[in-house]
């Protein structure tokens, strides 16, 4: 499909974007069905960058969504360096397939690198993200705070050895409720 817009949200999104995330994690079982809720006390959180807050439009229609918002990787405690947490990402039923999430996933990152992020991280299905360049972020030293196969806990350097002297444990912000 070559009729799509990827642009930064903007306020008069909110609705359509609450109704796709919504219908979109309706019926996946590792998911709460909470994802609406959480992009919606992200965007009133100071972590969040309105620029790397997506959507994908066709033909002047809503149909997908991605957020990247800041997070920290702490070492022992310290500050070992930032970074940014990819979620959620999601389109719409009907136009699951056509490579609209690939796009968006592609140009959050570009313009991610753009605003000078080095890296981002994601919990996600180990058959999908790894064709966007995404690994298993224990490669990097990097761990979740919470239990998951390593398979499913990725991340990516934005440029070149960008994630090298970072390692520790993912600090995720009160709005993920974790
Ligand atoms: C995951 C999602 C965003 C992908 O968007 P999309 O536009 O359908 O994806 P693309 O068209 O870019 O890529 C489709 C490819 O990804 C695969 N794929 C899609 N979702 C997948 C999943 N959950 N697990 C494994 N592979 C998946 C498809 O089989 C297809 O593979 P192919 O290219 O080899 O044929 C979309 O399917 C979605 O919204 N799903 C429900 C919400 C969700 O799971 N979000 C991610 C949470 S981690």
């Amino acid at each position: 499909m070559n009729n799509i817009t990827i642009r930064q949200e903007t306020p008069s999104d909110y609705p359509a974007v609450f109704e796709l995330i919504k219908s979109a994690f309706e019926n996946l079982e590792h998911s709460d069905k909470q994802e609406q809720f959480l992009v919606e006390r992200l965007r009133k959180s100071k972590i969040f960058i309105p620029e790397l807050s997506l959507v994908a439009e066709v033909n002047g229609e809503v149909v997908g969504y991605i957020l990247l918002t800041e997070i920290s990787i702490l070492d022992n405690g310290q500050l070992s360096g930032n970074s940014l947490a990819l979620a959620p990402v999601a389109v719409l039923d009907g136009y699951q397939g056509m490579g609209i999430g690939g796009k968006l996933i592609l140009e959050a990152q570009k313009r991610a690198k753009d605003l000078g992020y080095e890296s981002v991280i994601l919990l996600g299905h180990e058959g999908y993200y790894p064709k966007f360049g995404y690994q298993k972020a224990e490669l990097f030293d990097i761990y979740p705070p919470f239990e998951v196969p390593s398979e499913n806990f990725m991340a990516i350097e934005l440029s070149e050895n960008t994630l090298k002297n970072i390692k520790g444990i993912v600090q995720y912000p009160v709005e993920f409720g974790i």
